[in-house]
């Protein structure tokens, strides 16, 4: 699409996500309509959402029962003041959230975003070690090429260099290991790369000393790294050594939550329960902004006490547990087990991979990743030496645009994650646009 000279200055006068002004005028998508799995531009050009709206549209765009949901809250209650009282409806949010979390995590305070989600498991981690008798512990252990939000905490987690640069300095006691894509060409196998980086936690563990160090922060499929899939092995080791040291598991599940890897959440794709579950993204399909964190029931009780102890969780968000919120996430719970359309995501997740596979004939993509219908593809130049391609990338962010597509693209690979509603006949669409879109990057590179 073209920019006119209105829009062109009003983006001058705001900030696009992590991306510069300048580079987006070179592609820009300014959307005006949304519907199921599509978008639609200002000049009325149609698009397909190959990714969820960015893994938040879980049940695609303007969904008939969210906008009744919503509807029906906003003429309720659309506000309940945090400090001074809680609305029925967010009650009714923590017990719909809690049931479909595996068993035992049924503390939940809901926030509005991501970010809030991870800020708060940090601090609220923190707070519970403080006052159960190990107040030295406050150090975590995260990925490099992980992301956990914009916020100090958050960032602090993160492990995505250049983003956090302009920031130094980070806060400090947030300690990185590597994922296991890191390593993976010096290994002979997939499994043995995966056990020696889960057990590089306990080696900083051990070095750091346990008695210091609080949690580790893993997104269960590492996007920012390229739709990184570790074995569930990874993840047995790490709960072994979370056990061993009495340091806590926390989940990132922002991306990887509400059906999106073929289960409610990737903890159960996986069968390893962590000890904290950061929801956000998919939780309200993208209709308003919702988050959530979801602990132990008893690390929740360790802030209740007596009156006189004046314990409480020192933190607090002006729109956390806004109703309308809740009432939004209650829909998306109910429509997701309803349907059932976590499990359709392991299926229809198959069929993806199948159709991505085909991708290969091409001869620029080294592997396809990730689970249910949360994909990712690795660009390279050429399959014998694996080289990355990052210019593949960049020509693709563009190509995909003209064929009307919307994915996510890092230079050396893409990540596909369309609506849970998504049947296969948009499979089918989604592979046809990307592949026409790889197709016309080539032939502009050639
Ligand atoms: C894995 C993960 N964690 C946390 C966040 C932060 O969420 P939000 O942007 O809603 O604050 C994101 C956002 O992209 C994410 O992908």
């Amino acid at each position: 699409m073209k920019l006119d000279e209105r829009r062109r200055k009003l983006l001058k006068r705001t900030f696009l996500d992590y991306q510069q002004t300048s580079a987006f005028f070179e592609h820009p998508l300014v959307i005006n309509r949304g519907k199921g799995l599509s978008y639609w531009d200002v000049e009325g050009k149609e698009y397909f959402d190959g990714i969820g709206g960015i893994f938040v549209a879980s049940l695609g765009h303007g969904h008939p029962k969210l906008m009744e949901a919503l509807r029906k809250q906003v003429e309720t209650l659309s506000f309940a003041p945090p400090m001074h009282g809680v609305s029925d409806v967010t009650l009714d949010f923590v017990e719909r959230l809690a049931q479909i979390t595996p068993e035992g995590l049924n503390f939940v305070k809901p926030y509005s975003g991501g970010s809030e989600a991870v800020e708060s498991a940090i601090k609220f981690t923190r707070q519970y070690f403080k006052q159960t008798g190990h107040p030295a512990k406050f150090k975590f252990i995260s990925r490099y090429f992980g992301y956990h939000g914009a916020t100090f905490g958050a960032m602090a987690a993160s492990g995505t260099g250049q983003r956090k640069t302009p920031f130094e300095p980070q806060m400090p006691g947030f300690l990185k290991v590597f994922p296991p894509n890191y390593y993976r060409d010096q290994f002979s196998s997939w499994e043995e790369c995966n056990r020696f980086c889960a057990r590089t936690f306990e080696d900083v563990i051990l070095h750091e000393d346990p008695e210091t160090v609080a949690g580790i922060i893993v997104e269960p499929i590492g996007l920012t790294g390229g739709i990184i899939t570790p074995t569930v092995e990874y993840f047995q080791i790490l709960r072994e050594i979370c056990d061993r040291y009495q340091v806590m598991l926390i989940f990132d599940e922002i991306i990887t939550g509400m059906g999106r890897t073929g289960s409610m959440f990737a903890a159960q794709t996986f069968g390893v329960t962590p000890d904290i579950i950061c929801c956000g993204k998919g939780i309200s399909s993208g209709v308003v902004p919702l988050g959530a964190m979801v602990a132990r029931e008893d690390m929740g009780e360790a802030f209740f006490g007596p009156v006189e102890d004046e314990i409480n969780f020192a933190h607090g968000h002006t729109f956390a547990g806004n109703p309308v919120a809740c009432a939004v996430g209650i829909a998306v719970i109910d429509e997701i087990v309803g349907l059932g359309l976590d499990k359709k995501a392991a299926q229809l997740g198959d069929y993806l991979s199948q159709r991505l596979e085909e991708l290969k004939e091409l001869g620029v993509v080294r592997e396809v990743r990730g689970r249910g219908l949360l994909k990712g593809v690795e660009l390279v130049r050429d399959t014998r030496t694996m080289a990355p391609f990052p210019e593949l990338g960049q020509t693709l962010k563009r190509t995909a645009l003209e064929n009307g597509l919307v994915i996510r693209i890092d230079p050396t690979w893409f990540a596909v994650a369309p609506a849970l509603v998504a049947d296969k006949s948009d499979i089918d669409e989604l592979y046809l646009r990307i592949r026409k879109s790889l197709v016309d990057a080539l032939d502009r590179l050639s």
